[in-house]
């Protein structure tokens, strides 16, 4: 439950609330239980398989769980080893994880957890005659993986790749940076462990979140697949799955980094470009706009940053019409395409799952002329070609008279009268008075321009028709 934040963020209190919850978990033996479980799990599937990521975000959470049982306020915080990179930096205070060891390797000196203060001694070790002390040798080990390394990670797929890579070529190299107790299989013995495994976790929601087509977790073998339990939980009555914990969020925690999708923003056609920022990595910006009637789109942005853009709909947030990244001015997009009447949802997200900038965007209606139906003429042939599509026509009363307004074929058109000189001031409509299915609208009429829209009458339905005006 609660907001895991950075450690580095974290106020004395917070600091000071996190140990003291650490230190009761100790004193109460329930601590070592779970150095215990990752001890003799190390080589059953835990690491270098699947499992890692989802098996130890469960280990956390239960650990989190019993912190919150003696203080609720208490989150577990994660150390961006990317930018904490130091031994003196913030997660090696005195206040919080404590210094290195003396000599580097040799046992903690100061902090909550050296030996030497009384209330942090390793009961669970991988051997009988490993030392008691908690041990560290900070950098010792070889320098901690940069934020281009973690960028790099990130941007692979599919799951299998990204988790080989995150595990072996980040997630060792920090156990080994810290060296000493972190560097065992009893490596939960320094508490800086749950901080290394809390950026790991959220590496792992990071991933997710920049791709959203990735399936978050793939079965590498018997017993790993998406519903099998996980040991050592799997003989309780509803055993934790990869399944159940791929959502973190569910779980009823989320990462004071994680990205916010906002609900769509209303794009108005032929209004100036609204300004917008992809924030952060991965963030997705959702835009609206209503199509009244059928015609040419054109959907576009501007700026310097590599947008690229899908386009759904007409009335769904998942029927994907089209996508582009960079048919636009520089590297921007454009999308122009023919659309139907109905609501479009357009996606804009960086071309780079790392990058972030600043883009305009706006839609444009291309003017579509309206065909005239010539009064006492032939008919007009017309179709409706797609669904929810809407035709427009236009004809003009000469003279104050009775018109007959008139659909022919065998397609169940929906007929609206609109005018005089207007395309939106309505006046009547008719689904089935012609012959057949078809409409038809008698009517005194003034004269002026007027404009009859032919639709069908079911939203999916579509067809040929013509259509014709007698006076
Ligand atoms: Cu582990
Ligand atoms: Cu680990």
């Amino acid at each position: 439950m609660g907001t895991r934040k950075n450690q580095a963020t974290l106020t004395a209190n917070e600091k000071a609330r996190f140990v003291a919850a650490v230190l009761q978990l100790k004193a109460n033996g329930r601590y070592d239980l779970y150095v215990r479980q990752h001890r003799d799990l190390f080589d059953a599937n835990i690491h270098r398989t699947a499992w890692f990521f989802p098996w130890h975000r469960e280990f956390l959470l239960r650990l989190e769980r019993d912190l919150q049982a003696i203080d609720p306020t208490v989150t577990l915080p994660y150390w961006d080893w990317t930018i904490d990179r130091l031994p003196s930096a913030s997660p090696w205070a005195d206040d919080f994880m404590g210094g290195n060891g003396v000599p580097a390797g040799g046992a903690v000196q100061s902090g909550p957890f050296a030996f030497r203060n009384g209330r942090w001694t390793l009961n669970v070790r991988d051997n009988p005659a490993d030392p008691i002390e908690l041990e560290r040798a900070l950098g010792s080990g070889g320098p901690l993986p940069t934020a281009d390394t973690v960028r790099n990670f990130l941007a692979r797929v599919p799951y299998s790749n990204f988790r080989s890579g995150l595990e072996i070529s980040v997630h060792n190299i920090v156990h080994v940076w810290i060296g000493g107790s972190a560097a065992m299989a009893s490596s939960p013995n320094d508490p800086a462990f749950f901080l290394l495994h809390c950026n790991v976790d959220r590496l792992w929601a990071q991933w997710q979140a920049l791709h959203p087509g990735e399936t978050a977790y793939q079965s590498d073998g018997a017993g790993r697949g998406l519903n099998d339990p996980m040991l050592p939980w799997n003989n309780e009555v509803n055993p934790p799955t990869p399944a159940r914990v791929l959502d973190h969020t569910a779980l009823g925690y989320t990462y004071d980094t994680d990205v916010v999708v906002d609900p769509p923003v209303d794009l108005t056609v032929g209004a100036p470009p609204t300004q917008a920022s992809i924030g952060q990595p991965g963030e997705l910006d959702w835009y609206r706009f209503v199509v009244p009637a059928a015609g040419g789109f054109t959907i576009e942005t501007q700026g310097p940053t590599d947008v690229f853009m899908s386009l759904f709909g007409p009335n769904s947030q998942t029927a994907l019409v089209t996508e582009d990244d960079d048919t636009g001015q520089d590297v921007n997009a454009r999308i122009e395409s023919n659309l139907s009447a109905g609501t479009y949802f357009v996606r804009i997200r960086h071309f780079q799952t790392a990058g972030a900038g600043s883009y305009g965007i706006s839609v444009i209606g291309a003017a579509v002329p309206i065909p005239e139906i010539p009064v006492n003429g032939p008919a007009v042939q017309g179709n409706i070609a797609a669904a929810n599509e809407s035709d427009m026509y236009t004809f003009t009363a000469g003279v104050t008279a009775t018109y007959t307004m008139e659909t022919a074929g065998n397609t169940d058109t929906f007929l609206t009268l609109l005018g005089p000189n207007s395309q939106t001031a309505f006046i009547t409509q008719d689904d089935d008075s012609g012959p057949g299915s078809n409409s038809r609208i008698v009517r005194a009429l003034m004269p002026g321009a007027y404009f009859l829209r032919v639709r069908h009458y079911s939203a999916t339905g579509t067809g040929p028709y013509s259509i014709f005006v007698r006076r």
